[in-house]
């Protein structure tokens, strides 16, 4: 199996950055993070780019050319496949067009429930049964490209939006691996 070269997109801390990057390890998963880009210079997650010898950019999204430079990059690094981990900045049509149904996002809900910002104080508020994750693929509507797997659990009376977010980020660690799997499974 050729792996894909795949470019992870953060923002903060890249707990979902580290989790890929040790399933990549495996010969069997279907992709190789070749590159890591962040628009937050002070992103906790490229540590984890560093310490894995990963190469990394930070891309400052406030510089008009910036979506150039995200392509160049791509390019440079052959990238074939994109994730989106907690990168906090809206992916632009020119680059999803270039990049047609490569991109996939992790969004902290069952989508299309709660879509954008503070899942967690929303699904409190409304009182939800359940809470989880979705891993979907990015099209030009914000958080509503097609499904490409959920995990959910019962939330718990005494669940806050701290504790629905350390559930959460658990099943996001199972949820995003096997969806690319599910991806490539035919490849
Ligand atoms: C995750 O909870 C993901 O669902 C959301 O942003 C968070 C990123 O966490 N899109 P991390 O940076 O991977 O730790």
């Amino acid at each position: 199996m050729v792996k894909k070269n795949t470019c992870v997109f953060i923002s903060g801390k890249g707990s979902n950055l580290k989790n890929l990057i040790l399933h990549s390890r495996d010969n069997n998963f279907p992709i190789r993070i070749s590159l890591v880009i962040s628009n937050n210079k002070k992103a906790n997650g490229i540590s984890y780019a560093k310490k894995y010898r990963i190469p990394y950019a930070f891309i400052n999204t406030k510089n008009p050319n910036y979506e150039n430079k995200i392509l160049l990059n791509l390019k440079k690094h052959k990238i074939k496949f994109i994730c989106l981990a907690g990168y906090m900045k809206i992916i632009s049509n020119y680059l999803i067009k270039n990049y047609q149904n490569k991109i996939i996002n992790i969004h902290p809900s069952l989508l299309p429930k709660f879509k954008g910002l503070n899942t967690f104080s929303r699904m409190l508020k409304n009182k939800e049964i359940k809470a989880g994750c979705t891993v979907h693929f990015v099209n030009e509507k914000l958080d509503g490209g097609s499904t490409i797997l959920r995990k959910s659990f019962f939330i718990n009376n005494n669940d806050d939006e701290i504790i629905l977010k350390k559930k959460t980020q658990k099943l996001e660690y199972k949820a995003l691996p096997e969806a690319i799997i599910k991806i490539f499974r035919y490849t």
